[in-house]
């Protein structure tokens, strides 16, 4: 119970440090004021270019990546407390970054982190081909959001397809079900401007900030 409790604090520590926050301070701007007013890479590329986009993206990568790791590589020797653990560390991650308590529980939206711990858990082709279905989506309609929320609602059908000969497959596939919940809870008001069509397009410079 105690490898639990830390798991789930270092995790969400570790998650709560805000890195498009932190960018945007670097840059003298407050990145929840600009933009869509989302600290996440996307955002932070939108309001102050690509170094600093790939700087948050890269942040927020490894703030998913590396607490998985870690435990996995602590728990070398019980390979299943590992998984276990990593997915644990891995979801309170996703929840630090979404909801950080010294930013009044405003975070990010989540992808990015959420991608590093599916990347660090479960079967690399999940990730592989979220990938892939994100850059097509992006690439044909420009919308950001509704590449991450297709991914996010992919993330489950990919854990049945490729996952599913896991001993841990049941606790992958819970967590997957909450990670995607999570995105579509943090991604209301993007689902709002797609569906009225104001959403922001990549890489289109738009007036509503
Ligand atoms: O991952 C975030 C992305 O899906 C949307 O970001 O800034 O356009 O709300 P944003």
């Amino acid at each position: 119970i105690l490898k639990l409790i830390a798991c789930i604090v270092i995790g969400y520590l570790l998650g709560s440090f805000s890195t498009g926050y932190v960018v945007g301070k670097m840059n003298h701007i407050n990145i929840h004021e600009e933009g869509s007013g989302n600290s996440g890479a996307t955002n932070a590329l939108r309001t102050m270019g690509i170094k600093a986009g790939l700087f948050t993206f890269l942040g927020d990568l490894l703030k998913g990546l590396l607490p998985v790791i870690v435990v996995r590589i602590l728990f070398h020797k019980q390979p299943d407390m590992g998984v276990y653990f990593g997915l644990v560390i891995g979801l309170a991650a996703v929840l630090g970054h979404n909801f950080p308590f010294w930013l009044n529980f405003k975070g990010g939206k989540g992808i990015a982190v959420t991608s590093a711990v599916i990347l660090g858990i479960a079967d690399w082709r999940v990730t592989l081909v979220g990938l892939i279905l994100f850059i097509l989506i992006v690439a044909s309609t420009r919308y950001v959001s509704l590449g991450s929320l297709m991914v996010a609602w992919l993330l489950p059908v990919n854990m049945l397809l490729f996952c599913r000969d896991s001993e841990y497959f049941l606790h992958m596939l819970i967590v997957s079900l909450l990670f995607t919940l999570l995105a579509y809870v943090r991604h209301a008001s993007n689902i709002k401007r797609l569906l009225n069509g104001t959403e922001r397009k990549f890489g289109v410079k738009s007036k509503n900030k």
